[in-house]
């Protein structure tokens, strides 16, 4: 079977980057499931699709014209690598991502990120949901601040504005919905390795989560 190792977590823990950089030292493909809320979210915005029509909302992740082209990601031909990391798309996506049918739209397209020779897949539900039976599972924190901290350099250095008051209050009530919501809520999966990036350089999460893969 092709490996998959997936790396769950909440807001701005930096599952995106270790997962990244894992998927690199071992040539594997890689999954930014949050992007595909993202994408779904900016769709959304973009075509006034009201954010409590379900069914709607679901039929536009259904037809998602998106494709991931290393660092980039399209939507419909169009680079959209830095719109969809603002934070309204960000909160938006948040928002969306509580409803099933729009998690369910979004199921076959991530089982197909599934080739040889493996995947990194990061996200929320990757070893609760979409890949339950993954050779490693990871399930990475890191303190409020030091998240705030990580959302706040990742904006600045795409351009957007940000501080730092307003980005730990996103990231406690994005926590809350994340946790609380009753469609695939945040959790470590059975099994997942526990991991605390507080105090850990990208570096050093990613050296961790290798050397248990190969163990
Ligand atoms: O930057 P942040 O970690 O908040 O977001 P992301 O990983 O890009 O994902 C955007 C949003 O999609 C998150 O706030 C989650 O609520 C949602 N999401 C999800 O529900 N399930 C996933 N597998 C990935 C993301």
């Amino acid at each position: 079977a092709i490996p998959v190792i997936t790396i769950d977590g909440p807001t701005a823990s930096g599952k995106g980057t270790v997962a990244q950089k894992v998927a690199q030292h071992l040539g594997f493909h890689y999954l930014d499931s949050g992007a595909l809320y993202r994408l779904t979210a900016l769709s959304a915005l973009r075509r006034n699709t009201p954010l409590d029509d379900e069914h709607a909302l679901a039929k536009v992740a259904e037809h998602l014209h998106c494709h991931f082209d290393g660092m980039h990601i399209f939507l419909s031909n169009e680079d959209v690598s830095d719109a969809i990391r603002a934070e309204v798309v960000g909160n938006t996506a948040s928002q969306i991502a509580t409803l099933m049918p729009v998690r369910q739209a979004l199921y076959g397209l991530q089982l197909g990120f599934r080739k040889a020779p493996g995947l990194v897949a990061d996200g929320r539900d990757m070893g609760t949901v979409i890949f339950p039976h993954a050779a490693l599972k990871v399930f990475l924190t890191a303190s409020v601040d030091a998240r705030a901290q990580r959302r706040y350099k990742q904006l600045i250095d795409k351009g957007f504005s940000a501080n730092m008051k307003d980005l730990s209050m996103d990231l406690k009530m994005r926590d809350e919905r994340d946790t609380h919501r009753s469609s695939a809520p945040l959790k470590a999966a059975d099994g997942a390795h526990h991991l605390d990036t507080s105090e850990m350089t990208a570096e050093q999460a990613v050296q961790q989560v290798l050397s248990w893969y190969a163990a």
